[in-house]
């Protein structure tokens, strides 16, 4: 048994104190709340803070109706496929994040995180002129790229805009072989070596779910948002996909490792990027670039509590894709779940592609046994997607308990409620495995929080109510 070993880069020793929160520590939801709704919000939401250098592109859920101009979606997973392919890559990204303690490891035989659990995307625009591309996050990879020109129906799945055509952009550049960054992906593991006769820097992905993308690692102008543009960024212009679903045109890699966008634009943005995934499918949330200046408001700027952030220490090399913080302590309705501090050694990787939090067995007990115990007076369903779902037919209002996390240092996060606690009418929390391994940070828990990656100042922070 692989036996994790983590570092945290305690550097920062700054921490905000615990948040305030609700006294009554229950909040009564309509369920009506619960129901999705056809229509696109039009509402917009911005970040309050903005004396960083921000950039604001609205983030939607992939299947929901915020994405731009979708087709009706033919290809729409289950709730249980979708928590299916999350377990399968949660067990990915633990795998690469743990193994480094074993002298005995075997190596999958892919190279890259699930992509067909990622569930939020920004339309980005790509080239001059710029041609918008929609593009999920991946805080779990590295390398970004979009499907590219010449490329036909065998080589290219059906994507959701026109194909990128880099014959067409006056910006657009392969990166030569024999290059620096071109090495680099080897030690990243996106390396597939030369290509084009030994001229260009060739690159190649294989996910976990069997999808796979293989052409030139390259650079070219990315617009962000109106006005602002990232000049010689490096993605993969994509001549050979295969993909078991579509309506994306390609990965926005938001990990720690030199291809992601935050490492590549460190110097503009002090590798720090945040995000804010909307309530519901319906409502659009937001991703930024650059994080609260140092000289704001308490050293880290309003609203925000901060917790230390390292990395998971990986297999071959240091692991620099996955970011990870340390859980302390949970409290349901008020009131601090009795678990010994030994239950929180293993840490937490926070991953975007992640659907609800894994917790590690003794938290993840004394948590259900709570949430059960408060939501006594609702009837159980015992054939829902997770083990603690509940039958709201025929009540107009739920009296669901807060939920609340502490993290190292003492910053304390109230998820939303009820859409940071409760998915499809279950708690949106599942067990991991033993208290010594890894878990995992759930998109849904943080949903409505911003949650501020400042890669560069080793923390990890959060924001109520921010979309
Ligand atoms: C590695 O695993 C193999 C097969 O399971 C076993 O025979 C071998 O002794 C192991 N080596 C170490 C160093 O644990
Ligand atoms: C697509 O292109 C490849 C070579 O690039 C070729 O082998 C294949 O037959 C083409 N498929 C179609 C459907 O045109
Ligand atoms: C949920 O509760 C309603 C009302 O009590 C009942 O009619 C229905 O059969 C229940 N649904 C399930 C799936 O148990
Ligand atoms: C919740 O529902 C109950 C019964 O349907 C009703 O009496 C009560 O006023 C509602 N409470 C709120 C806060 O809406």
């Amino acid at each position: 048994m692989a036996s994790p070993v983590l570092l945290f880069i305690l550097l920062c020793s700054y921490y905000s104190t615990a948040h305030g929160g609700d006294k009554h520590g229950f909040v009564v939801v309509p369920t009506s709340s619960f129901e999705p709704e056809a229509l696109c919000s039009t509402a917009r939401v911005t970040r309050k803070e903005q004396n960083g250098a921000t950039v604001l592109a609205p983030l939607v859920h992939r299947h929901g109706p915020c994405v731009p101009s979708s087709q009706s979606s033919t290809n729409k997973p289950s709730l249980a496929e979708t928590l299916r392919r999350s377990r399968a890559r949660a067990d990915y990204i633990v795998s690469r994040a743990s193994s480094r303690g074993s002298s005995n490891v075997s190596v999958p035989t892919y190279l890259g995180t699930s992509v067909d659990s990622l569930e939020y995307g920004v339309t980005l625009g790509i080239g001059t002129p710029a041609v918008s591309q929609f593009v999920l996050i991946d805080t779990g990879s590295d390398l970004s790229w979009v499907q590219c020109q010449p490329c036909n129906s065998t080589k290219c799945y059906k994507q959701k805009d026109p194909l990128f055509d880099p014959r067409k952009s006056t910006t657009y550049a392969p990166i030569p072989c024999h290059t620096d960054v071109c090495r680099r992906l080897t030690v990243d593991r996106y390396g597939a070596g030369c290509t084009d006769g030994g001229a260009h820097c060739g690159y190649f992905i294989q996910y976990g779910d069997g999808s796979r993308t293989n052409g030139v690692y390259s650079h070219e102008t990315l617009t962000l948002g109106p006005g602002v543009a990232v000049t010689n960024f490096r993605f993969g212009c994509g001549y050979d996909q295969r993909q078991t679903t579509d309506k994306f045109d390609g990965i926005l890699g938001l990990g720690g490792a030199p291809e992601s966008l935050p490492v590549q634009t460190a110097s503009i943005y002090g590798g720090a990027f945040s995000y804010c995934l909307p309530p519901v499918k319906s409502k659009p949330g937001f991703l930024a670039l650059g994080g609260p200046k140092p000289s704001n408001t308490a050293a880290h700027g309003p609203g925000f509590v901060f917790t230390p952030m390292g990395r998971a220490m990986g297999r071959v090399d240091d692991e620099l894709t996955s970011y990870v913080v340390r859980l302390t302590g949970i409290s349901v309705g008020g009131i601090p779940l009795d678990v010994p501090a030994s239950a929180f050694r293993g840490g937490m990787i926070i991953d975007s592609g992640q659907i609800v939090t894994r917790l590690q067995t003794t938290q993840y007990n004394a948590l259900q046994a709570a949430f059960r115990k408060a939501m006594a007076a609702y009837p159980r369903l015992h054939n829902g997607d997770l083990d603690t779902c509940y039958n709201f037919t025929g009540y107009g209002n739920v009296t669901v308990p807060r939920i609340a996390l502490t993290f190292a240092g003492g910053a304390t996060v109230d998820l939303d409620v009820p859409h940071g606690v409760l998915l499809n009418n279950c708690l949106a929390f599942e067990e991991s495995g033993p208290d010594i391994g890894l878990g995992m940070i759930g998109n849904v828990n943080t949903r409505t929080l911003e949650v501020l990656y400042d890669v560069g100042r080793s923390q990890l922070g959060f924001r109520s109510g921010a979309c």
